[in-house]
């Protein structure tokens, strides 16, 4: 696939790594602008681009900024594209956001809301970077991690857990963008590394 990967940091510059690494035409962006992308660029043969270079023809487009970045993207090159939102809201690092704050939306919503058109997926929010990096495994092994998906569009959803699968995890359909709160963070599957079962437990048992 052409994917677009918006941030180059710890998720960002994982996913242009891993996802190059299974040979997909990667172009990467952040907010520097791509010649400060040259090394991860030479790393990985991913192209360093603007972000306006990243999502236009992509198949798809992996965000992966602080969740405060979103509404400053330009929706428009957005529109009608898979888009998977790897992010989450941190009140300290994103600011006060009200709906977000007392949980009235889920953080995909919010920013499908932004990203108007958009074919929202939420995934690989809820996994550390490096173990992003390190712990994928052939399907059917015994440690292999589950992962949620959370999503509108079926199809859309589809994709993303066909890629969450080749990166050597276990895709969970974690149901709609408003059901995706119960893989956001202080919740039963964040940062837990569980396998499908326990995937699918945590996500039943989620408290708002
Ligand atoms: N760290 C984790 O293990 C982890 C796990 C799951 C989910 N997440 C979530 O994923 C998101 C990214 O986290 P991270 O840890 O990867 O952050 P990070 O290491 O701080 O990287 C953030 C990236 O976003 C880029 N960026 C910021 N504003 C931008 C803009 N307006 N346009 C384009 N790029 C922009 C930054 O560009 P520059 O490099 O130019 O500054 C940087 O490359 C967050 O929402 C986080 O909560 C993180």
């Amino acid at each position: 696939m052409k994917i677009g990967i918006i941030g180059s940091g710890h998720i960002g510059g994982t996913l242009t790594r891993r996802l190059r690494a299974l040979g997909h035409d990667v172009t990467v962006a952040n907010s520097r602008g791509p010649q400060s992308l040259a090394d991860l660029a030479q790393e990985t043969g991913a192209t360093a681009g603007t972000v306006e270079q990243a999502a236009d023809q992509a198949d798809l487009v992996v965000i992966a900024v602080p969740l405060l970045a979103v509404p400053g993207l330009p929706a428009e090159l957005f529109e009608g594209k898979i888009v998977v939102d790897a992010n989450n809201y941190y009140p300290q690092r994103d600011g006060e956001i009200p709906e977000l704050l007392d949980r009235s939306l889920s953080s995909s919503r919010w920013t499908a809301e932004r990203l108007k058109g958009a074919r929202v997926v939420k995934a690989f929010n809820n996994i550390q970077a490096l173990h992003l990096m390190e712990s994928g495994r052939p399907a059917g092994a015994g440690d292999r991690i589950a992962l949620p998906v959370a999503a509108d569009d079926a199809d859309a959803k589809r994709v993303v857990m066909e890629l969450v699968d080749a990166l050597g995890f276990d895709p969970v359909d974690a149901g709609t963008l408003d059901e995706s709160w119960r893989q956001q963070p202080d919740t039963p599957v964040y940062g837990t590394d569980r396998d499908a079962a326990g995937v699918r437990q945590g996500l039943a048992e989620a408290r708002p």
